[in-house]
């Protein structure tokens, strides 16, 4: 079961019916774990996730949460920037996550930006595995997450279609705007 309401819940139902157990995979914003943990458990012992925050009571938060489910042996943990995780994730990957914005609960001037999640993103499509994903969900609602959205579905719609195809999805009947959760998948040949 899950919810329309939740774009997370939509990208945690893609991204399980595309990564295998001991698969190789990324979560570019660890925050408070959520995404950490459910790609922990669908890649399964044999796999294993990169984690990455700027904010080490992020990572803490995330460490507690995967103890607590046994996963801490296939998660690497990394206080670093996502814009540089093709410099500690080896490929082959074959999904990266992102959750765009501020931690929730912590310093909400202390968020994903523009210039970032762009470099980010072109550093992920370039280690994905053929055929492999990429999620992210973006929020317009403060004027930084506006400018990110604006950026980066910008770079998503002149993706080359014969290498990326590219989907975005957002809550049509929900007022004062609504995030959106943008799918990029690499061609397989
Ligand atoms: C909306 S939260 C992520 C929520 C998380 N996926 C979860 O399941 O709880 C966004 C996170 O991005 C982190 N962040 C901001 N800039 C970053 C960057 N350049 N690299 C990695 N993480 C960053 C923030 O510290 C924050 O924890």
């Amino acid at each position: 079961m899950f919810s329309l309401d939740k774009l997370t819940d939509l990208a945690h139902n893609f991204m399980a019916a595309h990564i295998k157990a001991g698969d190789r995979v990324i979560d570019a914003t660890a925050g408070n774990g959520h995404d950490t943990l459910f790609l922990a458990g669908v890649v399964g012992p044999s796999g294993l996730v990169y984690a990455f925050d700027i904010q080490k009571t992020a990572l803490r938060e995330t460490a507690a949460r995967l103890k607590d489910f046994g996963f801490t042996d296939r998660v690497v943990l990394l206080q670093k920037g996502h814009e540089t995780l093709s410099e500690y994730a080896e490929p082959p990957v074959s999904a990266v996550m992102y959750n765009l914005g501020y931690l929730p609960g912590g310093d909400k001037e202390i968020t994903t930006s523009a210039e970032s999640s762009l470099t980010s993103i072109k550093e992920a499509l370039k280690i994905l595995s053929p055929g492999g994903m990429l999620s992210i969900i973006a929020y317009s609602g403060h004027e930084s997450g506006k400018k990110e959205r604006d950026a980066l579905m910008a770079y998503c719609s002149a993706l080359d279609p014969h290498k990326f195809k590219a989907v975005q999805l957002t809550i049509l009947n929900r007022k004062n705007e609504p995030p959106e959760l943008l799918l990029l998948q690499k061609s397989y040949f």
